[in-house]
């Protein structure tokens, strides 16, 4: 086993980079035949610092090679969020009328000897399938002097309109705008006053469209947007999203989305924004989020290296009572890292418990489907003496599903990272399942198949490996159990 696998809360199966710090996943493009992911990234530390875009790939989605730095900062300033595209048409004209990749990223830059700022939108390409990258000699294509958080530029091409279309943060407000090259923007539509959560500053928005309920006949467009750190709030950093109609102009919320709703329920999947490039025929759209929260990402304790992406997640939408919401699923590329330890079919709790006490893992997913008259759930991480542990479950008397991260381990870096998170599940389900992944510091908690997600960040001792349920009545009913440990 290799030396940076056995670093203490080193993730066995989440991308964290070798050395140094990273934030937000960015420019996530599919292209011959392999997933791109490129990330904020302070090679030369491991908190927030100047920004590269640090850069790894993958065949699978789920095994990532680190590669060299893609972008570092220049005269125009550091390298911010940003997305990429493949420009299938050369409507760049930086290929030679063949397909290639172009980047789309925000430069920030420091006025020197103020504390002003300035952002602005520049451009990269690659000739060589995303092995090297040369900045666009034309940089900045989009500047606007009024607005000062004016960032993180996520383009796709709108086909019924023929043109690129970019949503772009800006304040507490997301621009669209409209090119024909990628080089030459103009603004269309704004799109966020007087909806929505506007307890930060709008950060990493994304506009897509997604069939409701897998009929291709009926189409919603959803839009995410990450909110910042506001000491106020308890929370901390957190994306919402919406649901509406897009004309290729102008984004319209539906009512539903009068109301906030949340992408995650947990406090550590920020930033997260969806591939491009990924083949029709496969037709999913592949999301992945940053696994940490602004509110203490620079103090989490970990060492040489900070910061790791969330598992990858299909997207889709799912009409619940009338109304259409999001969900998210774990990909199926992550089946490829089971090795099968437990598959149990309505066993009784005590059978349960015999089999898990018998267990010590680390690294793992457990699938369950329960009925939902009673408590349900389980401890995971747990130590010998129960001094760390981390529950996930459910509780009847409030219909809520939650991950409790009080004694999970180390938590003493920050006072708001121990505690609580729960969601209400809404209309409730007679049986429901539960789906965990559990990594040496994290766990990600599908509920009511993607229904409501938890991912929330945990640093439990390396030793701390029982799994336990918990259910105090005796009327519960374990429908199945399966386990799988992960790679
Ligand atoms: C979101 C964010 C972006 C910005 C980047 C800087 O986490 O604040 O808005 O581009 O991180 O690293």
């Amino acid at each position: 086993m290799n030396v940076v696998r056995q670093e203490k809360y080193r993730p066995s199966y989440h991308f964290s980079p070798k050395n140094g710090w990273m934030n937000d996943p960015n420019g996530m493009v599919y292209f011959e035949g392999r997933y791109h992911l490129f990330y904020q990234h302070h090679p030369f530390g491991t908190t927030w610092g100047p920004m590269h875009w640090g850069h790894a790939v993958s065949t699978d989605l789920v095994n990532w090679e680190e590669q060299p730095i893609a972008l570092e900062p220049d005269g125009l300033g550091t390298i911010f969020s940003g997305s990429a595209v493949v420009d299938e048409r050369d409507t760049s004209g930086f290929f030679e009328g063949k397909p290639g990749l172009v980047a789309i990223y925000t430069h920030h830059y420091s006025l020197p000897n103020t504390d002003q700022i300035r952002q602005y939108q520049s451009l990269a390409y690659s000739t060589d399938s995303g092995e090297s990258w040369i900045k666009y000699a034309g940089n900045p294509v989009l500047e606007d002097e009024h607005c000062i958080d004016f960032r993180d530029p996520k383009v796709f091409w709108h086909e019924p309109t023929e043109q690129w279309v970019m949503v772009l943060a800006c304040g507490q407000t997301v621009r669209i705008y409209h090119s024909p090259n990628l080089k030459e923007w103009v603004f269309a539509s704004e799109f966020g006053h007087g909806i929505g959560s506007h307890d930060g500053v709008w950060e990493c928005p994304d506009l897509f469209p997604l069939w409701v309920d897998g009929e291709r006949s009926q189409v919603k467009w959803v839009m995410l947007v990450s909110i910042g750190d506001n000491p106020e709030i308890r929370e901390g950093s957190r994306t919402q999203y919406f649901t509406g109609e897009f004309d290729g102009t102008t984004f319209v919320a539906d009512v539903e989305s009068e109301k906030v709703r949340w992408l995650d329920y947990g406090r550590d999947n920020y930033a997260g924004v969806c591939w491009s490039g990924i083949p029709a025929e496969d037709g999913r759209r592949l999301f992945m989020g940053w696994m940490s929260n602004w509110r203490y990402a620079n103090q989490t304790p970990t060492e040489r290296w900070r910061g790791a992406m969330s598992i990858p997640r299909e997207l889709a939408l799912e009409t619940r009572k009338g109304t259409v919401a999001l969900i998210q699923r774990p990909v199926r590329e992550l089946d490829g890292l089971r090795t099968p330890v437990l598959s149990l079919t309505e066993p009784s709790s005590e059978e349960v418990q015999n089999a898990l006490s018998a267990l010590q893992l680390d690294c793992y997913e457990l699938v369950a489907e329960f009925a939902t008259a009673g408590d349900f759930g389980f401890k995971v991480r747990v130590s010998d003496e129960h001094e760390q542990e981390t529950l996930v479950g459910y509780t009847s008397a409030t219909q809520e599903v939650y991950v409790d991260r009080t004694r999970s381990g180390c938590s003493d870096f920050h006072e708001d990272f121990a505690g609580r998170h729960g969601a209400s599940l809404g209309i409730l389900p007679d049986r429901m399942d539960i789906r965990l992944y559990v990594d040496r510091s994290s766990i990600e908690v599908f509920f009511n198949r993607g229904q409501v997600v938890i991912t929330d960040l945990i640093f439990p001792n390396r030793e701390a490996k029982g799994l336990e349920i918990c259910s105090a009545e005796e009327q519960v009913t374990l429908f199945s159990l399966e386990l799988y440990a992960l790679k």
